[in-house]
């Protein structure tokens, strides 16, 4: 069925230079206006016109791809990942040339210089903060919020959502198990039902993990979702600068072939990890039974044989999306990579969840 907008007669309208944004104020008038509503506290939560965030991706959410997504009227994250303070400055400065719409940073908890990006958002006036890796470490969370910033968390459990909200958190991510990269243990449809009936009346609450269709949004905003959060979809844009190697792979890949990372020793732990299986999955558990019999024979000790299983992957991600080692890197992908078929702009990628979302909505009308 050839793919229809609710906006009219212009399916892809042709941004200007900066983009317009997928609703601006005509537009917002030929919109679904249920859609439009469901998603109302999420769009003025983030200040933007769609309540659709590009999750950060570390290596691919870089400038382009985040300018592009704010600039189609979505919610663009800078993946800070491994970036020092000074290439996070230098990041932010050079998304903000490409776009005057909001956009967000995403911090790891466990980055040794956490309270230096932190300032360097400030300095940057950067309205949302996301802290992903770990509860917020102490005097984190005040330091984001003291320059009037907002924080966004992941919230992987209800009693971990209700801490989070306590202690000052504006904004909850909940995410399950269907995504791409660093994984909890539980569904999102699960989450989404013990998580949503409890928490959509005190603070907003996006959606993550193994959405690829409007209907899904549609159906997560009906459940009191605020908005929602897609990596996987994006990933492959042409506007992200992901090697073709690494889109390739995408393109071909099925919901089966983004696996969790396996760990075979209970003695060795293996943070679970969502990629495309490859020649690197395989070596991995070679790996670890490697480091297991050396465990065994007592040529190393339990804290050198941690430290191999975690360093194995280090580096795998910019090998795959940067120089498109798509054997040897790790292709993080969620389970909604079966939905990702070609090289589409953003604004083409955002303008079908829409139109899908929309009329998902109007037959239940
Ligand atoms: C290649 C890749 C890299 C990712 N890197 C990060 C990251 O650095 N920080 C983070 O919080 N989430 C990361 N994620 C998770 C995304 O931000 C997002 O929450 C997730 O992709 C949503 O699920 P989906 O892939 O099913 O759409 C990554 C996901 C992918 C696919």
């Amino acid at each position: 069925m050839p793919h229809k907008t609710v906006r009219g007669e212009n399916p892809h309208p042709n941004p200007s230079p900066e983009g317009e944004g997928l609703f601006d104020s005509k537009g917002m008038t030929m919109t679904n206006a249920k859609l439009a509503s469901l998603m109302a506290r999420g769009t003025e939560f983030l200040g933007c016109d769609v309540a659709i965030l590009c999750g950060a991706m570390s290596w691919v959410s870089e400038r382009n791809l985040v300018a592009a997504i704010s600039n189609a009227g979505g919610f663009g994250v800078i993946a800070c990942g491994a970036m020092t303070p000074e290439l996070l400055d230098r990041e932010i400065a050079a998304t903000r040339a490409l776009t005057s719409k909001p956009f967000g940073v995403n911090l790891i908890t466990m980055h040794p210089q956490l309270f230096e990006l932190i300032e360097v958002c400030a300095k940057h006036d950067v309205g949302h903060v996301v802290l992903a890796g770990g509860l917020p470490p102490k005097g984190s969370i005040e330091a984001i919020k003291a320059k009037g910033a907002k924080l966004i968390c992941f919230a992987p459990a209800l009693a971990l959502a209700k801490k989070l909200v306590r202690s000052g958190v504006d904004a909850l991510v909940v995410e399950g198990m269907e995504a791409g990269g660093h994984i909890g243990p539980v569904a999102t449809s699960v989450l989404a039902q013990e998580i949503l009936p409890e928490m959509a009346s005190q603070v907003p609450v996006f959606v993550a993990g193994g959405i690829g269709r409007g209907e899904a949004i549609a159906a997560y905003l009906e459940m009191g979702a605020a908005g929602v959060q897609l990596g996987t979809r994006f990933a492959c844009a042409i506007e992200s600068i992901a090697h073709p190697n690494f889109k390739k792979a995408f393109f071909r890949a099925s919901a089966r072939d983004a696996i969790a990372s396996v760990q075979i020793d209970p003695r060795l732990p293996v943070i679970p990890v969502r990629a495309l299986k490859n020649a690197g999955t395989e070596a991995f558990t070679v790996k670890q039974r490697e480091v297991a019999n050396l465990l065994d024979s007592g040529a190393v000790d339990m804290g050198e044989a941690q430290l191999q299983i975690e360093h194995y992957w280090a580096g795998a991600l910019r090998r795959a999306v940067i120089d498109g080692d798509v054997e040897g890197g790790s292709l993080m992908a969620g389970q909604s990579v079966g939905m990702v078929s070609k090289e589409e702009p953003v604004m083409d990628i955002i303008a079908q969840l829409m139109d899908e979302a929309a009329e998902a909505l109007a037959r239940r009308a």
